[in-house]
């Protein structure tokens, strides 16, 4: 049966797991193990392996120096955001883009040897587990109060929790698991599993950028102020039309267009830490470049995004936390660039004006869009 992603979204997606048997029809891994090894011995990456020998769990934290010391009984490497590093990985979470840009967070891949799992545990955010090589078993339970431990100070797990439904899944299968539904998984054999990873900003953080917008000098807020004020039966009491003016005070905030472009600058930084470019191109070397066969892609992990509510004459987009102004009539060129288009001579002609080449050397400038090896 074909995916249906609005059945997914309407059955699935925030409220119970699946399995999407043969999700990805005849998968190949786009990594192995000893990719993944390599990737682990790096100083900017984020990796651990979790390992259960000796009756105890030992954790240890990349980049990793000795596999034999930390690869003990059964054990598996994790590493985070390779979507970052590895673009047909990131070419993954093509597959998930019913989903909009701005929800994803990172691919994390792991190797696990026969056995070996993370233990039982929940997790805030949505996750589809992609089985790569091997078979893993999985156990998932209800949402529910379960106790938590840490076998390891590094390791949080839950104790124990009742079985709801368990799954094996086979190369190519995706189990989907909504927030909070506890879940553990043993592989069968080794075995690699592509988390792709989602976020969720709370309303501390909301709240932290609206604060750091104000403070930045980003928005302009108001003091409080009381012309106004009349005798009171008690110098102590605070009337609560004085409440009702703090709050407004915060509601014109958010309620700015100002707060719109902040909150766009804050979904799209995804702190993509990229290497520039060794030179800094000019907007006539880039046409000069395209004219001569090259082509430009949307660096790896890489997710910009724009409002739907666009200002009357600009289209805005936004990258790794920056705003970028397109002329209105660029819009079409800008949306095909936020998919992936691959940017060469053909598409320069057919897409692009000489006002948005600038902007487009001032994205590959930055290193949001790669040249692409020939
Ligand atoms: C794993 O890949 O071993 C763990 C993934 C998860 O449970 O979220
Ligand atoms: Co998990």
């Amino acid at each position: 049966m074909t995916f249906s992603p609005s059945q997914f979204l309407s059955q699935h997606w925030q409220k119970s797991p699946v399995v999407l048997r043969r999700f990805f029809t005849d998968f190949e891994d786009p990594i192995d193990e000893h990719d993944l090894a390599g990737l682990a011995q790096e100083e900017d990456v984020d990796s651990r392996i979790i390992a259960y020998a000796d009756n105890q769990w030992h954790v240890t934290h990349g980049p990793i120096a000795s596999f034999d010391e930390a690869c003990q009984g059964q054990w598996t490497l994790l590493v985070q955001a390779v979507d970052r590093y590895i673009p047909e990985v990131s070419e993954l979470m093509a597959a998930f883009d019913f989903i909009p840009y701005w929800r994803m967070d990172d691919v994390m891949i792991s190797f696990a040897n026969p056995g070996a799992g993370v233990g039982p545990h929940e997790d805030q955010y949505d996750v589809f587990l992609i089985q790569g090589k091997g078979s893993r078993q999985w156990r998932v339970g209800e949402p529910g109060q379960y106790t938590e431990h840490f076998p390891h100070p590094n390791l949080r797990q839950l104790q124990t929790f009742p079985t709801w439904k368990t799954f094996t899944l086979y190369p190519g299968d995706v189990l989907y698991i909504p927030p909070g539904w506890p879940h553990d998984g043993i592989a069968e054999s080794d075995c690699l599993t592509y988390s792709i990873g989602f976020r969720a900003p709370d309303t501390a953080l909301l709240a932290q950028q609206l604060a750091e917008g104000l403070i930045g000098g980003e928005l302009t807020g108001e003091r409080y102020s009381d012309p106004e004020l009349a005798t009171r039966s008690h110098p102590a009491m605070v009337n609560q039309s004085e409440i009702t003016a703090l709050k407004q005070l915060l509601l014109s905030q958010l309620s700015s267009t100002e707060f719109d472009q902040n909150l766009m600058r804050f979904l799209s930084d995804q702190q993509l830490p990229y290497n520039l470019p060794d030179s800094l191109l000019t907007t006539e070397e880039l046409c000069h470049e395209l004219e001569d066969g090259a082509t430009y892609v949307l660096a790896s992990g890489c997710h910009p995004i724009y409002p739907q509510r666009q200002p009357a004459d600009h289209f805005l987009f936004y990258v790794n936390g920056e705003q970028f102004t397109a002329s209105y009539n660029d819009r079409e060129s800008v949306e095909c660039l936020l998919k992936g288009d691959p940017v060469d001579a053909a598409w320069m002609r057919t897409l692009s004006t000489l006002a948005f080449m600038d902007i487009m050397t001032i994205l590959i400038n930055k290193g949001y869009w790669e040249r692409m090896d020939t």
